[in-house]
């Protein structure tokens, strides 16, 4: 427990990024009215458009700060034009760099769908899934597979022939993250919405590839440690349907990171959209949270996105340092964000754009911090 508050690095990014990242900033305000708050925010510049004025893509002390930082919260990079000389996106030490150089290897990513939250399906907003039923956290792989920087082109005679991209999965790799989504399935209060049981389910291509069948092994001799969970297995192209169809199968799911990066893009359909979607980056001594529905360019300036990723972003932040560092102030922080959160959003969802109505970012920060006063502490 640290009296003088955890230092929180705070990296706003591009587009919409720096929006919501005010709005999460004002909730994080709202929450510590009437008593000296258990954080520090320190906020750091960095992301394509930075790159774009300046050349670099952040400064030194930025990238200082989220070495000794206790947690970090991440807006979003990424903005047309912002390249770097070897093709990355200007940006990319900010998520891919710190995933990999703070080994941040499990990309914890909760899908729930809350009373209230509508999604959208063909244009229209539909009540497709009920929200009892979707209730499930997506443990994503976070710093190998086809995301390792072992890639490149061989050009001959000028002309660029083949491009390579190589899939790498360690054993260390996939039995930490397996055993994070054990331990998270025996954590959770809950299990899945269907029969409660507590079910870690491993997603894969098993059927084709040696990485997951080497993935796969791995899952089951971690399971072996934890008999009272349930182990539960997809093939990833069947997965994504079940998803769809049957959701409230699902209480934890692991799987390999570029596999896991597209099926939670899918996942967030199931929770009202990208606008809901936050994701924890956690390693052993490191973690950065953000969410993930990315900078949103077309949408930068107008303050219209929705904010809530970036609220369950830091209710995830909150109860990670609350664990980590047995400090039931932040625990209970934590629990105060869910309450007056899922009392928003019962009372009419978020209200913006995305959901089909005209509250603005700020506006929904605003709302958010009301009804923080109105929870007690
Ligand atoms: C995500 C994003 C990132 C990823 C991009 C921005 C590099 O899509 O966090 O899911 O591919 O991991
Ligand atoms: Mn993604």
């Amino acid at each position: 427990m640290k009296e003088a508050g955890y230092a929180i690095a705070v990296y706003p990014g591009d587009g919409t990024g720096p929006e919501v990242i005010r709005e999460g900033e004002k909730v994080l305000g709202a929450l510590a009215e009437g008593g000296p708050a258990p954080w520090r925010l320190s906020e750091y510049p960095g992301g394509g458009q930075y790159y774009l004025k300046t050349g670099r893509e952040w400064e030194p002390e930025a990238a200082a700060a989220a070495r000794s930082a206790d947690a970090i919260l991440l807006g979003a990079v990424g903005w047309p034009g912002a390249t770097l000389p070897n093709g990355d996106i200007a940006g990319r030490a900010l998520v891919l760099g710190l995933r990999e150089g703070l080994d941040l290897y499990a990309n914890v990513r909760p899908c729930r769908l809350y009373p209230g939250v509508k999604h959208r399906i063909s244009g229209e907003y539909r009540a497709v899934w009920a929200p009892k039923n979707v209730d499930m956290t997506i443990v994503r792989e976070n710093t190998e597979d086809l995301y390792t920087p072992t890639r490149g082109r061989l050009s001959r005679g000028g002309e660029t022939e083949v491009a390579v991209d190589t899939r790498i999965i360690t054993r260390k790799g996939a039995e930490r993250v397996v055993r994070f989504a054990f331990e998270l399935a025996r954590a959770r209060a809950r299990g899945a919405p269907e029969d409660g049981v507590r079910r870690v389910t491993c997603v894969d291509k098993s059927n084709v590839m040696e990485g997951c069948r080497f993935f796969r092994e791995t899952f089951d001799r971690v399971a072996t440690e934890y008999p009272e969970i349930e182990r539960d297995y997809a093939y990833v192209d069947a997965f994504t349907q079940w998803l769809v169809r049957n959701p409230e199968r699902y209480n934890v799911v692991v799987a390999t990171n570029m596999m896991g990066d597209i099926i939670t893009d899918l996942a967030a359909i199931l929770q009202g959209g990208m606008g809901f979607a936050s994701g924890g980056n956690i390693g052993s001594d490191h973690a950065m949270f953000e969410p993930v529905h990315g900078s949103a360019p077309k949408y930068a300036g107008k303050n219209q996105v929705n904010p809530y990723a970036t609220f369950f972003a830091i209710e995830q932040m909150l109860r990670w340092l609350g664990d980590r560092h047995g400090d039931p102030r932040l625990l209970a922080q934590a629990a105060r964000l869910e309450r007056a959160i899922a009392s928003t959003l019962a009372a009419g969802g978020s209200g913006t754009y995305d959901q089909g109505g005209t509250v603005t970012t700020s506006g929904a920060g605003d709302r958010l911090s009301e009804a923080i006063r109105a929870e007690r502490a």
